[in-house]
């Protein structure tokens, strides 16, 4: 194994344009990453990493490495190494973890929680299937494996569409994301009936904290600040699908993460994107901004999952010192009830025959 050098992840760090990536930081951050480096090689560790992660932790994760939940959970899938980092939150891990359940599975920290996940009861999946039976039940990945458990299907934001008409019938039940679930309803009018927690029912379900947090006037203030006119050819807003209906229906492009990466990337092939705002979590913004300079970001960084934010390159060394030296791990591994497993591999193993 060739080591990397002090001098080479200097090197790369500042040949990446970040706004808020100081020579300061850089400096204080290089011996870290340069030790987190070696020892990733040196063990043949995958250290997967969600767009939300910021910048110095995202480049932690080769390109392939990187991505949305539907990505890293293909990644995490089909990757032949022993060990695997999740630098994104705990259901995404526990994905992994269901889907590889050979593999050891760390996460930097087992707080990183999600509203989606823990804002939701499964004995909600219970009733709605009582007041709807023979309805398939879709389960947003922002759940944990209990809840997955206990469903048909799986979906990520790449995919719930094309899933929620690929099952059999006229209804869908769809858990935990309401905003989500009004938007896959308005999408689907006419075609299929959707479901969710606390529609004409007194079950309850859950919405992202950061998503729900945009609203239509924002938007507005921000077309207006920006100069970014509905319809302008190449000033566009960008919304996540678990934003609100009216706020997906102002946005001029609305996806998942790595959906909205992908629609930049071809307008700025094209030469059709000059200035974007991106209506998700900040470091979204940070990596895109890092990935495409041409491009003028705006987002509103007051608006940052503190879930995500728990990952850290100081905890993604021990987990790495710990594999290294055989220590005890068991404050970072992420594990399962065989039973939970296999439960809940079926409605994720079903969603990845989609993708
Ligand atoms: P993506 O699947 O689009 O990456 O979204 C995950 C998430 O948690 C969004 O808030
Ligand atoms: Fe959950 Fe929202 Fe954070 Fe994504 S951004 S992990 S949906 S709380």
């Amino acid at each position: 194994m060739t080591e990397i050098t002090l001098e080479k992840v200097k090197e790369n760090l500042y040949s990446r344009p970040h706004p808020s990536l100081t020579p300061i930081d850089i400096e204080a951050k290089a011996p870290i990453i340069h030790e987190i480096l070696n020892l990733k090689a040196r063990h043949n560790v995958v250290i997967l990493g969600h767009n939300y992660m910021e910048p110095l932790i995202f480049n932690l994760s080769a390109s392939e490495e990187q991505g949305d939940s539907l990505g890293l959970s293909r990644y995490a899938a089909t990757t032949e190494a022993d060990y695997i980092i999740f630098n994104g939150v705990l259901f995404m891990a526990e994905t992994a973890k269901v889907l590889s359940p050979n593999k050891r599975i760390f996460i930097a920290d087992k707080e990183a929680g999600c509203s989606l996940a823990d804002d939701f009861d499964v004995g909600e999946i219970d009733k709605l299937r009582e007041q709807h039976p023979g309805a398939p039940v879709m389960i947003y990945i922002n759940s944990y494996a209990l809840a997955k458990a206990k469903c048909d299907v799986c979906c990520t934001s790449a995919n719930a569409m094309k899933i929620a008409l690929a099952m059999p019938g006229d209804k869908i039940i769809f858990v935990p994301d309401i905003l989500f679930a009004e938007n896959i309803e308005q999408d689907l009018k006419g075609v299929k009936e959707v479901i969710y927690p606390g529609k004409d029912s007194d079950t309850k379900g859950a919405v992202c904290e950061v998503h729900e947090k945009f609203t239509l006037d924002d938007l507005f203030a921000v077309r207006k600040s920006f100069e970014m006119p509905k319809g302008h050819p190449t000033r566009r807003i960008y919304a996540h699908w678990e934003c609100k209906p009216e706020v997906l229906r102002e946005a001029d492009f609305y996806g998942s993460t790595s959906q909205i990466g992908r629609d930049i990337a071809e307008r700025v092939a094209a030469g059709k994107l000059e200035r974007a705002f991106v209506a998700s979590e900040c470091e979204l913004t940070s990596n895109l901004t890092a990935e495409f300079p041409g491009v003028e970001f705006y987002t509103a960084c007051s608006v940052r999952c503190q879930w995500m934010a728990k990952m850290t390159l100081e905890g993604v060394l021990k987990i790495l010192r710990g594999i290294d030296q055989g220590a005890d791990l068991s404050e970072y591994e992420v594990l399962l009830e065989e039973e939970i497993i296999e439960k809940a591999k079926k409605p994720i193993e079903l969603m990845m025959q989609f993708v």
